[in-house]
């Protein structure tokens, strides 16, 4: 038997720090029950003292789930832990996870603290972490600047007061994987009592390389990393646990470790925390990209025809990904349409599984062939409309050359209908327009992406949107096989989530809580 890797998902805090991939409390516990299921070992759920919100979340997937770890996450000061203690305590197995800064540049301008301040600050934090907490994770923030002198005495000190595992992050994923891998290696070689804690690795993307920063860490003795579905995270995000998981699957022979992931959960969780977020996933993209597994080029196709091998290093079902495409049509019931739906992962509950019906046999009568890509999509856009203030119901607009672009828009608020006419520079200026007039809102608008889903001219779009204030911003999803409609409907979800944050009063940017310091 190979040795384990624990797998530790932080998607719902690091990956959430991201501008625009803020989640309410029900989306979290979403994402957590299916990270819980796919058998991720900790799930950070959160940094509690961040907001109310963040703290809710956190104790209520501490209630509910039964498998994981839940850590919490708390900065070097024992408000944060007590904090972190009381929202993680009725897990299961509660953890909580602190950290401080230990690079010169993050001591001296950040925190404005001495090294023997840090080491002071290390003491006091770890050891009253321990007395709530049996289990205790540290983190040394920026360890890949550190001094590693110093960082030495801070992890000795750590372990000392009672941590169990010790986490060194490249908090700007500025290292290059031999550089990563040799602090893992001088840390094992100089730190005395390293052999009573499981060693963490913790990287992120700036110059693309998390993955193979984790990969050179797990190689000197990491035994837990860090990493989020998709990659989401701060700037250019964290390394990506499906890229990671993969990696320790396929090159068993080179890195002979295992991991207790269910792989095959993988393309589910990446579609939700997709759909969830408005963070579409670039086709390209390792894993689950929707390319990942296509072969175009003929000489490619004449070889995996031949033997897969010849260009799959894994197969696409070992992710969860079925090789059926072409699905439903217009005369298909609703038993192939459940079933259809449960293959890919989702079992929704008989209302809703009604209404996405009635939602799937209007798309049926638009569009001749339904492919998976158009069924997932469908119910991203009821998860991501489902239960919310505004609502949208129709649309009509004039467009082309000679044409002044109006659009007709109709919309519930709060179940009220409300319709308008506007104009604009073209169509979807002209409905931007009159959802805002309608909403009396007058958010930046900050992405505008369209793509289509499937091939054809029939195809479904799928629109991203992103608005913004000074304070917060959203990012969201919408689709139909017009893209105006699908324009509008990303732009409404997107100002759902966004007035749901500001009710919430979600300090969104829980990065700015991160850098004040201690
Ligand atoms: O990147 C980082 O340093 C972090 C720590 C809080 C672990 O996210
Ligand atoms: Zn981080």
């Amino acid at each position: 038997m190979t040795e384990k890797i624990f797998i530790f998902d932080t998607t719902l805090r690091d990956g959430e720090q991201s501008p625009g991939a803020s989640m309410n409390l029900e989306e979290k516990l979403q994402i957590a029950e299916v990270l819980d299921d796919m058998k991720v070992d900790i799930i950070e759920a959160g940094f509690p003292i961040a907001s109310n919100g963040d703290f809710e979340a956190v104790q209520e997937i501490s209630r509910k789930l039964h498998n994981s770890t839940i850590a919490g996450l708390a900065r070097a000061s024992l408000k944060d832990i007590d904090r972190a203690w009381e929202a993680v305590k009725s897990a299961k197995s509660p953890r909580i996870h602190t950290f401080i800064a230990t690079s010169p540049l993050h001591m001296k301008y950040k925190l404005k603290k001495s090294e023997e301040e840090v080491l002071e600050a290390i003491q006091k934090t770890v050891s009253y972490a321990r007395n709530l907490c049996p289990n205790i994770e540290w983190s040394c923030e920026d360890g890949g600047r550190s001094n590693l002198d110093f960082l030495y005495q801070c992890i000795e000190l750590a372990i000392k007061c009672g941590a169990s595992t010790i986490n060194i992050p490249d908090t700007v994923g500025y290292t290059l994987p031999n550089e990563f891998g040799s602090i893992f290696k001088s840390v094992r070689n100089n730190v005395p009592n390293i052999d009573k804690i499981i060693l963490s690795t913790h990287t992120h993307n700036d110059l693309g390389l998390a993955v193979a920063n984790s990969m050179a860490a797990i190689k000197e003795g990491a035994r837990q990393v860090e990493c989020t579905i998709n990659g989401l995270g701060e700037r250019a995000g964290n390394a990506a646990l499906e890229e990671i998981v993969m990696t320790l699957k396929v090159k068993k022979d080179l890195m002979p470790f295992h991991t207790d992931i269910k792989t095959e959960s993988i393309i589910k969780a990446s579609r939700l925390v997709s759909s969830i977020t408005g963070f579409p996933v670039q086709p390209n993209k390792a894993i689950v990209g929707a390319n990942a597994f296509a072969h175009e080029a003929g000489i490619h196709q004449d070889g995996m025809l031949k033997h897969a091998g010849t260009y799959e290093i894994m197969t696409p079902e070992s992710i969860g990904l079925n090789k059926s495409s072409l699905v439903l049509g217009k005369h298909s019931g609703k038993h192939a349409f459940s079933e259809k739906l449960k293959e890919l992962g989702y079992e929704p509950g008989n209302n809703a599984l009604m209404e996405l019906f009635g939602r799937f046999k209007d798309l049926a009568d638009k569009k001749k062939e339904i492919f998976e890509e158009d069924l997932i999509a469908l119910v991203e856009d009821r998860a991501a409309s489902y239960n919310e203030h505004i609502k949208f119901v129709s649309l009509a607009v004039n467009a082309g050359s000679f044409e002044k672009h109006e659009a007709n828009l109709s919309i519930q608020i709060d179940n009220e209908p409300k319709m308008t006419k506007s104009n604009g520079n073209g169509p979807v200026d002209a409905t931007f327009n009159a959802i805002k007039e309608l909403t009396s809102t007058n958010y930046r608008l900050k992405l505008y992406q369209v793509h289509a889903i499937t091939a054809g001219t029939d195809a479904q779009g799928e629109v991203t949107v992103r608005l913004e204030d000074d304070e917060l911003s959203s990012q969201a999803k919408g689709s139909d096989p017009d893209i105006i409609v699908a324009s509008a409907k990303a732009y409404i979800n997107a100002l759902n989530r966004l007035i749901f944050k500001k009710s919430k009063s979600i300090v969104e940017n829980s990065a700015e809580i991160k850098i004040e310091g201690v």
